[in-house]
């Protein structure tokens, strides 16, 4: 089957279209870089011709509330209406768990428009909604680090490895829409700082820790279960101290 991966290029993306590929399938790889720009919906038209499914993986990292629901909103109207020209038959979103439980974060209220008005439009869709990545706790180190450490919250995730995610959407993409939500996380819960912690070992990196919410760039709104799956979430089976040998090989 012809699947277009929108945002392809990405760390998610690149997964997608390697699982589409390993089942057999023709991913089609949609990013500004192989000239598609699904803001302004350049390319587009052209790059959904006999494609049967799109999974939509593409991000931003705007911090800023406005210009992210405005980037989701734009980028999946301008979706939706050439999937519907198209005469692509199934939507396929990769959204994050637990998003509707925190108010103060830009990306995440850009992604509550995006699941929005995918559930809303007209192409029959399925989302899937994953946990924290396992680099996530890397990420947020580099975004906080100054000369006097890296701030990290004390969070509790239950985070999923990139590549089982994209499996669950390769396996997803190619069946029948089932317009409804497909949670999706890891094996075992973890204390964010403790995954810092060992990720920069892995990376042999001595930035220090400073475990707190304060400076962070998440709210104490985020403390406690919030960030856990529901009980009917699709387990994945790498864990973290699987993927972090994987890093340090
Ligand atoms: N990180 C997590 O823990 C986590 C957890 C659950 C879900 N997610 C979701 O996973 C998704 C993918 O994240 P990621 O880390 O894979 O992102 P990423 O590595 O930053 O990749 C983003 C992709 O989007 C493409 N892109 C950006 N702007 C574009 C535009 N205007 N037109 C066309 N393509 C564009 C980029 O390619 P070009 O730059 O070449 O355009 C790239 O291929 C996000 O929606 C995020 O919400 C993340």
């Amino acid at each position: 089957m012809r699947v277009a991966v929108i945002g392809g290029t990405g760390l998610v993306g690149r997964h997608t279209v390697g699982a589409l590929r390993a089942k057999g399938h023709e991913p089609v790889v949609v990013s500004r870089g192989t000239g598609v720009d699904v803001t302004t919906g350049a390319g587009l038209a052209d790059a959904l011709d006999g494609v049967a499914a799109v999974v939509d993986v593409v991000s931003n990292e705007s911090t800023d509330r406005v210009a992210a629901e405005q980037f989701f909103a734009t980028e999946t109207e301008n979706l939706l209406v050439a999937e519907q020209r198209a005469g692509v038959g199934h939507h396929v979103l990769l959204s994050i768990v637990g998003i509707d439980r925190v108010e103060g974060n830009a990306h995440y209220a850009g992604k509550r428009v995006q699941e929005a008005m995918v559930t809303d439009g007209a192409i029959p869709w399925t989302i899937v909604a994953a946990t924290e990545f396992f680099d996530f706790a890397g990420k947020v180190v580099d975004w906080t680090r100054t000369d006097a450490g890296a701030v990290v919250p004390p969070l509790l995730v239950q985070p999923v490895a990139v590549a089982d995610v994209a499996d669950l959407l390769a396996e997803v993409a190619v069946r029948k829409p089932l317009g409804r939500v497909v949670e999706i996380a890891g094996p075992e819960t973890h204390d964010l700082v403790d995954m810092a912690r060992r990720t920069l070992t892995a990376r042999g990196d001595e930035v220090r820790l400073i475990a707190r919410w304060q400076d962070s760039p998440f709210g104490v709104e985020m403390a406690g279960d919030v960030r856990l799956p529901g009980d009917d979430a699709h387990i994945a089976g790498t864990t973290f101290e699987t993927w972090l040998e994987a890093q340090r090989g």
